[in-house]
């Protein structure tokens, strides 16, 4: 039975291969001080920046650059990025990139009218922003995380080996995001795939619990049968648009908070995941792949209808004489060959991940309770050490 909730999507989006246009219907919205945060440089070398800033410039904007957020964005830089822009008197944070600058430019956001130290407030003691918000617009140039249209930013702490996501409320949102397809042509394939992992993921994350009939079950089947065909189209032929515009709508919707409307969701994967990524600094998406097919496998047995669904539904498994189990193991042998077949880590000693770190990582692998097993520590450290 669905559960009760209520349901807002905060963030305006404008999709397409002319999308970036609308950056002049939004930019008159706001005041003159605009930040630019963008990452290492990808969206010099493919033209994303030049084309943004003269769209700043014709608006008469007071542009200041906040550059070099890395993935994972760290403590160290949120704190620089807020002296940025409390200088600046933003009136509008701009993130051109993938999730990191977004998550990023969302922690800057909430950062500048407190004089409290950001990672304490929001990543330590999960305060909830009271003071005012800098408003926040993405230009997405990789599809992934769904922060376009979500309230999620995570950040790292190296200090610590601490990777920690807070999700915030709909005033944190982006109030509008700008998706191009064409501008994740230039994405590295190992980036491609890392977020495409994570898009299907992230549906994953949410398909895995509950034992009611869900709507929300079946519109995480279709997305996901999605991501895969498209995957496999995008792998041989980066260049397709159709399929990479089918990519960059399935990774929103597959974070958009909608999929998750009146269900349980689990969310170990990502658990696991961001506490190898503490330890490791690994890719997002490739974190959890190298868990995946560990922990599925372990938590198959506490959840074998939905497993023996998603064989039959998402891989197109045959029933006929085959138990439950059988048809629930074989989609996930079908997962597995998927993804090598596109090329995701599938260990962490791939990513630099090393046996003496499995304690650190168990340690600081939060465990959750909407998923169909709320493990022990033990069954976080064999997976882990399944992982390796
Ligand atoms: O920094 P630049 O030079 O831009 O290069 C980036 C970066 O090296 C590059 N890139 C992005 N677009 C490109 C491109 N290179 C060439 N052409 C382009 N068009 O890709 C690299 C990775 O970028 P990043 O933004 O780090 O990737 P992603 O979008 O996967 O974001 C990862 C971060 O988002 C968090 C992750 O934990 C991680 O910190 N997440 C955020 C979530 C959310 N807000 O809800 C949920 C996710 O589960 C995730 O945890
Ligand atoms: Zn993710």
């Amino acid at each position: 039975m669905l559960g009760n909730f209520s349901y807002k999507n905060a963030t305006k989006l404008y999709f397409g291969d002319d999308s970036l246009k609308y950056l002049n219907d939004e930019l008159p919205k706001y005041g003159k001080n605009v930040v630019l945060i963008y990452g290492g440089g990808s969206i010099k070398k493919n033209g994303v920046y030049d084309a943004v800033i003269s769209i700043l410039k014709a608006n008469g904007k007071n542009v200041v650059e906040d550059a070099g957020v890395m993935p994972n964005p760290t403590a160290d830089k949120l704190r620089e990025g807020v002296k940025i822009a409390k200088a600046h008197n933003a009136d509008l944070l701009l993130a051109v990139g993938g999730g990191s600058c977004c998550d990023y430019a969302k922690a800057v956001s909430v950062s500048v009218n407190t004089d409290e130290d950001p990672w304490e407030k929001y990543f330590v003691k999960f305060d909830e922003p009271t003071c005012e918000i800098v408003p926040v617009g993405c230009i997405l140039t990789m599809a992934g995380t769904g922060s376009e249209m979500n309230g999620g930013s995570v950040i790292t702490n190296h200090d610590t080996h601490q990777k920690i996501g807070h999700v915030f409320g709909e005033e944190v949102m982006p109030k509008f995001s700008i998706l191009n397809p064409k501008f994740t042509f230039s994405l590295p394939k190992r980036q491609m795939v890392a977020g495409i992992y994570d898009v299907f993921n992230h549906i994953c994350e949410q398909y895995f619990s509950g034992t009611d009939d869900n709507v929300s079950d079946y519109l995480a089947e279709a997305l996901m049968k999605s991501v895969i065909k498209n995957s496999l189209v995008a792998i041989d032929d980066p260049e397709n648009y159709e399929a990479r515009s089918n990519i960059m709508w399935a990774a929103t919707w597959a974070l958009n908070t909608l999929i998750s409307r009146g269900k349980t969701t689990d969310w170990m994967v990502h658990m696991l995941g961001q506490a190898a990524g503490g330890y490791t600094d690994a890719t997002h998406g490739m974190t959890l792949s190298a868990v995946s097919l560990p922990y599925y496998r372990h938590i198959l047995p506490y959840g074998l209808s939905k497993f023996r669904r998603f064989a039959v539904e998402v891989w197109g498994v045959a029933e006929n004489g085959k138990t439950d189990t059988e048809i629930a193991e074989e989609g996930l042998a079908e997962m597995e060959k998927w993804m090598r077949k596109i090329g995701v880590a599938l260990t962490l000693s791939e990513l630099g991940a090393t046996k003496d770190m499995i304690e650190g990582i168990a340690d600081a692998t939060i465990i959750l309770d909407g998923g169909y097993k709320t493990l022990n520590r033990d069954e976080v450290v064999r997976i882990l050490s399944e992982s390796l």
